[in-house]
């Protein structure tokens, strides 16, 4: 049977503030076959984990009075963002500042970590994949990482390209020779295109709306990471047959982003039946899939393998 491989978003992002180490240890704990840290990029040139460069929404940036006069206003892939940009801030005083949760009405629970978990570097994840895979011996399945470029034309732009330190980074720790695990993903076919050129490391190409000529898409990537929209039968057999494996994102168990039939109580935040949604997906021959909540998803996995 086919290996389905569960990719902790974010980390275990439905439990702990996203992009933490925490949240990752917990996705780690929960049996998740991969990590997910999305990156961007420091003024001084260090990868570390958040969604997206603004980083006024997940950490408390607007709290210090010393980084007030940060704030701006700026164009970032056509859209105009105003915040704090990760470009604008060294390490240093990344590392002084705390993770916040993204979603506190639908998960409360989560702002009991508010100002206590620091924004993660690429580097100490990865560490914490070495440890694990160290813990696991030589028999295990290892721990992989499923690292994201966000807005790597922005940052190329500012002179600081995430590809040559994503790929030293990935060398350093073997990470797909013996070391983790390694998906390289990206929505922009500009960018995967760039790294085809510079590893043999797999590559996703990221689609949220429409899939394209996947046999061109095939050409710079060996597998798609699609929208749960996108993901129907149909098209994952037209994936499979053009070479290219099939991730799905973002499986999320509150009732916000279930399905009606799926809901659970009266609650936007409230849990529904999300186990049920991903072995809607599951049958029909997904290869992997995101989920906030590793445990209910590898829970979901290895009920449908039986
Ligand atoms: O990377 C897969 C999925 O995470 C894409 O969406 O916006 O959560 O990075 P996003
Ligand atoms: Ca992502």
């Amino acid at each position: 049977m086919k290996e389905v491989i569960v990719i902790a978003h974010r980390g275990a992002s439905g439990e702990r503030p996203e992009h933490t180490l925490e949240s990752y240890r917990v996705a780690i704990e929960q049996g998740a076959d991969y990590i997910e840290p999305d990156l961007v990029m420091t003024r001084d040139g260090v990868l570390i984990a958040r969604h997206e460069n603004e980083i006024g929404g997940t950490t408390d940036v607007a709290d210090h009075p010393r980084f007030a006069d940060r704030r701006r206003t700026q164009v970032i892939d056509g859209e105009t963002m105003t915040g704090w940009f990760t470009e604008d801030f060294t390490l240093a005083e990344i590392k002084t500042l705390r993770a916040r949760e993204r979603l506190p009405d639908l998960r409360p629970r989560n702002t009991s970590f508010d100002g206590r978990l620091e924004v993660p570097t690429f580097e100490e994840i990865l560490d914490l994949a070495d440890a694990e895979n160290r813990r696991r011996g030589d028999g295990g399945a290892r721990l992989g990482v499923y690292p994201e470029t966000k807005h790597p034309a922005h940052f190329r732009a500012l002179g600081l390209a995430l590809e040559p330190p994503l790929l030293a980074a990935l060398e350093r720790h073997r990470c797909g020779a013996g070391g983790a695990r390694v998906f390289i993903q990206s929505f922009d076919p500009v960018n995967l295109r760039m790294l085809r050129g510079m590893t043999k490391l797999p590559l996703v190409q990221l689609l949220e709306h429409e899939f394209g000529d996947l046999r061109e898409v095939a050409r710079r990537a060996d597998a798609i990471g699609i929208a749960k929209a996108l993901a129907t039968a149909d098209a994952v057999r037209a994936a499979h047959a053009a070479g290219l494996a099939v991730h799905v994102w973002t499986f999320r168990a509150e009732n916000e982003f279930l399905p009606p039939d799926l809901r659970v109580g009266a609650g936007a935040g409230d849990h529904g039946r999300l186990e049920e949604e991903i072995e809607r997906y599951l049958h029909d021959g997904i290869d992997g899939f995101f989920t906030d909540f590793p445990s209910i998803g590898v829970r979901a996995r290895d009920q449908a393998r039986r």
